[in-house]
């Protein structure tokens, strides 16, 4: 939304559009968009498939590309279909009439939406579309047309009045006719940030919330350094309703808001962001923002800061890569140490993670940990449970996030419950978060994303350091996330004499991370050849291994399965006997990892049960090891710790399936049905 810029037609659907191509990655299947009309209406473009589709739609509607608006709001989404298939109708923005009085995007699940639809209808609304959303746009018509001529509500009230018929999860921008240039956005359980972009220097640099009727939010006239006052600290902030940001002259300045779920949305516009928390509703207004509440006195913290993003433009590009996935794997002897940064000390053998401190003592007293996840972030928990509990003594569970949930798993006050996830905004893992608060337990939290909603909400955590992964399957993040639930599990024992010369043996190994995995990406062009004459016709790929190798065949076989759609398993090989092994014969095409650790002679083992069955596995082995016959076929990667193989072992498997889907021609950053961050439940 711009103030005073003077933006024309074709710079407004640009900016929108171009917002939307860098959420490509989180994976959609339509896309639409909305902006003022040339008289009080709105035009709506919306079409199936990629955002390219739309630019297409809007290039060639006959409309003034060159009018000039000096304020304008305009709003845009990309669907991954929850209620009602992929189609033009279903997709966003919704509308509350043909006419648009009430237009609006959500990023979510209303969950009552069929009672809304039941009532709205039976006062006359007709729907067009099978969505949830449509029948939040009605619900605002039908508030607005309901209220009496002589109390007209302000659209903050009227949004107020919309949310607390909502049940499920949003985030939900809306337009009106009746309230021209005025935007209002809100969310419940979706993450959504306002970002704000002017020329000039802005007095202040964090705004307060008053909790009123009216006015919400205002700002201090004074710069407050990084000290967040709430409203009863500063009494001026009870003053009457003031702008939110000031110009130092104090006079109206140009100014551009964005509103956005994600980040990269709107990271090559400003880099100044103010997250929404659950039931904020922000208005947005002749140049103003104002944030409210939707209750008085819930709780909620009073103040609301505005951060500095640290995502660069080109961190998010591909680069010479053919493919955000080829560019994130190959990234990984960057990623890795980024993780460790500040954090290892190579010398001292000494691990340090800021954001555990003030918990280190809470944590090795607790009577269990729980790791927490889904998707490869459970894959990193799988990864490292043995090493977290051989160090540390504390006994782990490993948790998918939606069994965990199925389940209503007792929680205690002296657990310790651990939350991994890339995007930190996945919706089951942020259920079980709550979960896990409401019953007392300390909650950590291990994501990639600063400001995410699980490194928000957590009583403490990591940042892995990754750099943003774009690739729907994940690749540098598994590796990131194993570190640093290594690293983790390192601190927490550090008080463990007994356990030193293991700690310093892992350390040292965490070092030369990135020579080793360099040393597995120059085989790229070995694993492609292997990729096309053995593996890409065929049906089904088995990835079997023991021990700390178990994580590297799940996730293998999830990279393989996710982006070249191919059947493969990940079986644990001290479980063939118990049925796999009645998949093996000549034709069943298997992978064998056997790395040289104590378990090694168990999978020789495996590979005699296997080879009696005609099965003529690919083996991933260790550099040096002679002992294996020359005929199989043989994957070989640098030897490390026992407890860190498993970061190298992965790398194969995801180049091995990087090359399959291309292979297959799979739109690799973006398989079919997948989306990156699962937001909704
Ligand atoms: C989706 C993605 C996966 C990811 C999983 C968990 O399924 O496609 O790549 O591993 O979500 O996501 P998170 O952001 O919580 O790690």
């Amino acid at each position: 939304l711009n103030y005073l810029v003077a933006k024309d037609r074709r710079t407004i659907t640009n900016t929108l559009i171009c917002g939307l191509a860098r959420l490509e990655y989180r994976g959609y299947d339509s896309a639409g968009l909305a902006i003022d009309g040339d008289s009080d209406d709105v035009l709506i473009f919306k079409q199936v498939g990629k955002v390219a589709a739309v630019r297409k739609l809007v290039s060639e509607a006959t409309v003034d590309f060159e009018k000039e608006f000096v304020s304008h709001c305009g709003m845009a989404h990309t669907r991954w279909a929850t209620h009602g298939e992929p189609s033009p109708t279903n997709s966003h923005p919704h509308r509350s009439d043909p006419s648009g009085e009430f237009t609006v995007v959500h990023n979510g699940i209303i969950t009552n939406y069929k009672e809304l639809k039941t009532v709205l209808e039976k006062k006359g609304y007709m729907f067009e579309s099978e969505t949830d959303t449509e029948a939040v746009a009605k619900l605002a018509k039908y508030l607005y047309d309901s209220q009496k001529s002589n109390e007209k509500l302000s659209f903050t009230a009227l949004v107020k009045g919309v949310i607390k018929e909502l049940e499920g999860a949003f985030a939900l921008i809306f337009k009106s006719v009746h309230f021209p240039n005025e935007v209002v956005a809100t969310r419940r359980g979706s993450p959504l940030l306002v970002g704000v972009k002017t020329e000039k220097k802005l007095k202040v640099d964090f705004v307060d919330v008053e909790f009123g009727t009216d006015s919400a939010f205002a700002p201090t006239e004074e710069k407050v350094d990084g000290n967040l006052l709430s409203p009863t600290e500063h009494p001026k902030l009870r003053r009457s309703q003031s702008r939110a940001f000031l110009s130092e002259d104090g006079l109206p300045q140009p100014i551009e808001y964005f509103l956005a779920s994600d980040p990269s949305a709107i990271v090559e516009h400003t880099k100044r962001v103010l997250y929404l928390e659950d039931d904020d509703i922000a208005h947005i207004s002749e140049g103003e923002l104002h944030i409210h509440r939707l209750r008085r006195d819930d709780g909620i913290s009073a103040t609301r800061s505005i951060q500095t993003l640290e995502i660069e433009l080109a961190e998010i590009m591909k680069g010479s890569f053919d493919h955000f996935m080829q560019k994130e794997i190959f990234e990984q002897p960057e990623s890795v140490v980024n993780t460790m940064r500040g954090r290892v000390n190579f010398e001292s053998h000494k691990v340090t993670l800021g954001g555990l401190k003030a918990y280190l003592a809470t944590i090795r007293r607790c009577r269990r940990i729980v790791f927490c996840a889904c998707g490869t972030s459970y894959h990193s928990c799988v990864a490292t449970r043995a090493i977290f509990e051989e160090l540390t003594e504390i006994p782990v569970s490993v948790e998918l996030a939606s069994d965990f949930l199925d389940r209503k798993t007792p929680i205690f006050r002296d657990d310790v419950c651990v939350f991994v996830s890339q995007s930190g905004e996945t919706a089951d893992t942020i259920l079980a978060l709550r979960y896990c608060l409401e019953r007392g337990a300390l909650c950590l939290g291990i994501t990639n994303t600063v400001g995410s909603t699980i490194s928000r909400e957590t009583h403490c955590g990591v940042h892995i350091n990754a750099g943003p992964e774009i690739g729907v399957a994940s690749t540098k993040a598994y590796t990131s996330q194993f570190i640093a639930l290594v690293m983790m599990a390192i601190q927490l024992s550090e008080d463990r004499s007994s356990m030193t010369q293991r700690r310093n043996s892992i350390i040292d190994e965490l070092k030369k991370l990135p020579e080793y995995i360099q040393n597995v990406l120059s085989i790229d062009k070995e694993l492609q050849q292997l990729a096309k004459d053995v593996l890409y016709k065929e049906k089904s790929l088995l990835i079997m291994g023991r021990g700390f190798q178990n994580a590297t065949c799940l996730e293998g076989a999830l990279k393989i399965k996710e982006v070249s759609y191919m059947h493969s398993e990940g079986i644990l090989a001290g479980e063939l006997k118990h049925g796999p092994l009645a998949l093996i014969d000549e034709n069943m095409p298997v992978i064998l990892i056997m790395t040289k650790d104590s378990l090694y002679p168990k999978v020789q083992s495996a590979l005699q049960q296997v080879t009696a069955r005609k099965g003529q596995p690919i083996i991933i082995c260790n550099d040096g090891d002679e002992g294996i016959s020359s005929q199989y076929k043989k994957i070989r990667v640098p030897q490390t710790v026992d407890c860190l193989q498993g970061l190298i072992t992965i790398i194969p498997l995801q180049i091995l399936s990087y090359h399959l889907a291309v292979l297959h021609g799979v739109d690799v950053d973006f398989p079919r049905n997948l989306a990156k961050s699962v937001t909704n439940k």
